[in-house]
């Protein structure tokens, strides 16, 4: 499933990844951007200074999602540099929750300070509709195992992190900000990560919804941990693509979800390139 054998630790595996991105990438990027579901053209529209395929990377766990392209493109918005995933690790595919999250410190060692998540969701919010914006607030990751479960990696954080403030409160001020100035409209609420890879069904969602749930998808809430536990500043917006089962009639599709993440996409990429931005000019380059 992956390049190298399973006898490597996440530890080793995480540096094997680090050398061979050194050997062929010299850049260093500030803030860390993975791009969800329909969402991966905007690495298509920075300046583009570098790009690394997930499978020149010896020891990387490859993506195998349509609609999932699988690299790393190094670059800038504006003036900051950046490196973006176009295209993620999902636990769904069968990979180990390490394989999942090694992407993200990956990124964390490229020397990335901020994690810039995006994803597209189902709502459990009877409020939201399709193509709504949720700036993530905080999260519910226990109905997937946690990255950090096995040894610590020590030189990444501690092993008993703190998650009171996942999504830093700073960051979500400055998006927040962004979004009122490009006037476009912006929820904000509670992201829950199952596995997939199937939709839920509607006492799911309805579980969910009574758990505090906003929004619904299959990823995002395992890589803000491992970046929390690395110390990076994160902040998360999800785009919802489509009404939770039961909150709708009509089945769900991954060509639906793709479709409105399509949709959605221009206006989703003026507030996370300028959001960026803002980001890195109020809080990292001060
Ligand atoms: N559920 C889970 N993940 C999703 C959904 C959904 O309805 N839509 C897009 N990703």
């Amino acid at each position: 499933m992956t390049q190298n054998n399973i006898f490597t630790t996440p530890e080793e595996k995480l540096e094997l990844c680090f050398n061979s991105f050194k050997s062929k990438i010299d850049f260093k990027p500030a803030v860390a951007l993975i791009l969800g579901s329909g969402l991966g053209a905007l690495a298509d529209e920075i300046d583009v200074r570098a790009v690394l395929n997930y499978n020149e990377i010896e020891g990387f766990p490859l993506s195998t999602v349509p609609g999932h392209k699988g690299r790393f493109v190094f670059g800038y918005i504006d003036d900051v540099p950046m490196v973006i995933m176009q295209g993620r690790v999902h636990y769904y595919e069968g990979y180990s929750m390490s394989d999942v999250v090694l992407p993200t410190r990956l990124m964390r060692k490229m020397g990335a300070e901020v994690l810039f998540l995006t994803n597209a969701s189902g709502a459990a919010n009877p409020d939201f509709s399709a193509g709504d914006f949720m700036l993530i607030t905080d999260q519910i990751s226990n109905f997937v195992p946690s990255p950090l479960i096995g040894p610590n990696i020590d030189s990444l954080g501690t092993r008993f992190p703190d998650m009171s403030e996942i999504y830093s409160k700073k960051l979500r001020g400055i998006v927040k900000k962004t979004a009122e100035a490009l006037n476009i409209k912006l929820r904000e609420g509670v992201y829950i990560q199952l596995t997939g890879p199937n939709f839920e069904s509607p006492s799911e969602v309805k579980m969910c919804r009574m758990l505090g749930a906003d929004a619904i998808g299959m990823s995002t809430a395992c890589e803000a941990i491992a970046a929390n536990h690395a110390g990076m500043k994160i902040v998360g917006i999800s785009c919802v693509a489509n009404l939770g089962c039961g909150l709708t009639d009509t089945p769900l599709t991954h060509k639906e979800v793709i479709e409105a993440a399509d949709k959605a996409a221009p206006l989703f990429k003026k507030l996370i390139k300028a959001s960026v931005v803002n980001i890195f000019h109020e809080e990292l380059n001060k």
